[in-house]
């Protein structure tokens, strides 16, 4: 087989097939198959697409090029949830206690934060003590008796993947829909769950910046998991705006902490009630969306979710006074405002640049070797719809520099006031199953 003749196959429309597509993910993972072939064959999928069987083998191709994760001295059904980024997106540290409250296991392995978005576990490190690099073993005996861990990833997922997006990256083939859902999907895949519910997030702020794109990818990885095997449920949720009230590291947990102790800040309470929903559901735990919804539902109020909280917290090492007394969570030295310049109504929020703000502040990182500091962070008091008057606060920034100008500037250009009333995007766009 020649590297040639695939490449010519698939710029002049045809499928591939199996064993073609598995030369080329083998090949281009062991050092075999040069970059300038590999990006003509990326360019060629970016104009002539795959088909959905294609597709699906692409995906497999790069689980199979490098190590899975064996999760089946777990017992019961294990639902892995994953979002495709957005800013103050901490909707892990409340559906996970609270699929776990209803007996569903929850292996959640993650990653760090790069750029404006941050990650599930520096998150998590702003609770003193908690350790999330495991022994495999620990992990799953964890998840055993609590229903309930979160772990680094380890091992090399999806090597073929790596490779291939830093590829895509310089040769402008990231925008292709079926190399951006194998991407996703290869490395989900390569972690063990038996169903996955994705939340795909479309808006200003996200990856996908319309709705049409966002159920696009959503469809496919749907495809991709239906037809590799494991049960995939798509929540199309709005990015036009920073999830919820706090964007940061502790300030995130705080916020997560009391939506799981009953607080209704409403759009992340929905949401997070939505894909617990469907995790349960997956797992079978209930026969109805209604009956699912009510029980989670319960378990936020009669604080059994939040419960989860403190046992996972327990459980590796961290120390859960933090989290019973929230205002023991690691804190900024000032707490800066940034007014609003007009009266008027919130009409836009750049969710993006607020992350940005964040990540001025210390609470991301814009180098790999950057060190989060977790008490800095973004507290918004107006979200889009909201009435504001001129010299009223938009946001509190918590930083440890009296004048953080840097941040103070990103926010001011990431908040649209207008004269027009204006209503509050929709946050859950479409469920695709
Ligand atoms: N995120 C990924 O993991 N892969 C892509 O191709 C795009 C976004």
């Amino acid at each position: 087989m020649r590297m040639y003749d695939i490449i010519v196959k698939k710029r002049d429309g045809e499928v591939l097939n199996k064993e073609e597509i598995y030369f080329f993910i083998e090949g281009y993972t062991k050092g075999e198959i040069p970059d300038y072939q590999a990006s003509a064959l990326t360019m060629a999928i970016y104009f002539q697409g795959m088909t959905a069987e294609e597709t699906a083998t692409l995906t497999q191709a790069m689980v199979d090029s490098g190590e899975t994760i064996d999760l089946s001295g777990i017992e019961g059904h294990k639902v892995d949830k994953h979002s495709t980024g957005g800013v103050g997106d901490k909707v892990t540290f409340i559906v996970g206690p609270l699929v776990a409250s209803v007996g569903v296991p929850v292996a959640k392995m993650s990653g760090r934060g790069l750029g404006h978005t941050g990650g599930t576990l520096d998150k998590l490190e702003s609770i003193k003590g908690l350790e999330i690099e495991m022994s495999k073993e620990k992990f799953i005996q964890n998840v055993n008796e609590h229903k309930l861990a979160v772990a680094g990833q380890t091992g090399n997922l999806a090597p073929a993947d790596k490779k291939l997006y830093a590829l895509r990256d310089v040769t402008g083939t990231v925008d292709s829909m079926p190399l951006i859902a194998g991407s996703i999907m290869s490395k989900k895949l390569a972690s063990g769950a038996d169903s996955i519910v994705l939340d795909v997030k479309t808006g200003s702020g996200a990856f996908m910046k319309t709705l049409e794109d966002s159920e696009a990818l959503a469809k496919e990885m749907v495809s991709i998991g239906s037809n590799l095997g494991r049960n995939t449920v798509a929540v199309i949720s709005d990015m036009n705006q920073p999830l919820g009230f706090e964007v940061g590291n502790a300030n995130e947990i705080k916020e997560a902490a009391e939506i799981l102790q009953g607080k209704k800040v409403m759009d992340l309470r929905n949401l997070s009630l939505e894909i617990a929903s469907h995790m349960t559901l997956l797992a079978e735990v209930f026969d109805t969306y209604e009956e699912a919804y009510e029980a989670l539902e319960q378990n936020l109020e009669n604080g059994k979710a939040f419960q989860a909280l403190r046992t996972l917290v327990q459980a590796q090492g961290g120390d859960v006074n933090m989290i019973d007394n929230l205002d023991l969570l690691p804190q900024a030295k000032f707490d800066v405002e940034v007014k609003a310049e007009k009266d008027g109504y919130v009409s836009a929020i750049d969710a993006e640049s607020i992350g940005v703000a964040a990540m001025y502040l210390g609470a991301g990182r814009a180098t790999k070797e950057d060190q989060i500091n977790h008490g800095v962070g973004i507290t918004l008091k107006k979200k889009i719809g909201d009435k504001v008057r001129a010299s009223e606060p938009l946001v509190v920034l918590h930083s440890d520099e009296q004048s953080p100008d840097a941040s103070i500037q990103k926010v001011k250009e990431a908040y649209t006031i207008s004269e027009e009333e204006v209503l509050a995007p929709e946050l859950i766009h479409k469920v695709i199953k």
